[in-house]
């Protein structure tokens, strides 16, 4: 089984599939780093030499990478904050997507806490995340509530979803 874990940034879907992985034994991978490794370069880099579009083409075609890579057997993969943008119909049709669902409060608190350089992070965010919350719901197929839980008791809780 193919877990993606979607949500908006700061939701916690890397430590997650971190957790999940430790859980499972499964492989894990962090799209956002697997491009990072294939293009040799930084995503806030591809933002500023390429732009949106161009890092959505390459996220699309990392995806699709690894979705055909993995193809009948297991993988967890934490997806970027916009990737079911341009692939929701992918991850519906060959992933158990999950929506790591937080709320702006723990989004702020999250996202200054890691990485505020984030290229999207940016402008009026509480529009960019009401925009994205539709397409969210549309590829999942669970939703979780992540507010106040730890990366570690939302993989528990995919882990029981899964074996259900
Ligand atoms: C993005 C989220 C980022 C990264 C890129 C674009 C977005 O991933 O893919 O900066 O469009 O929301 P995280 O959600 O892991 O921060």
């Amino acid at each position: 089984m193919i877990i993606a874990l979607e949500g908006f940034m700061g939701c916690g879907k890397s430590s997650v599939g971190r957790e999940l992985a430790l859980l499972t034994g499964w492989e894990a991978y962090d799209l956002d780093a697997y491009i990072v490794l294939q293009e040799g370069r930084s995503i806030a880099d591809i933002f500023a030499k390429e732009g949106e579009a161009d890092f959505r083409e390459i996220e699309t075609a990392c995806l699709n990478e690894l979705l055909e890579e993995y193809e009948g057997g297991d993988l967890i993969v934490a997806l970027g904050g916009g990737t079911p943008l341009l692939n929701s119909a992918i991850l519906k049709e060959k992933t158990c997507c999950i929506w790591l669902r937080a709320s702006f409060e723990t989004i702020l608190r999250h996202v200054g806490a890691s990485d505020p350089s984030r290229p999207l992070y940016k402008g009026d965010i509480r529009a960019r995340l009401a925009q994205r919350e539709p397409v969210y719901e549309a590829t999942a197929r669970h939703i979780i509530d992540v507010d106040g839980l730890s990366p570690a008791t939302v993989a528990r809780q995919i882990l029981k979803m899964i074996q259900a």
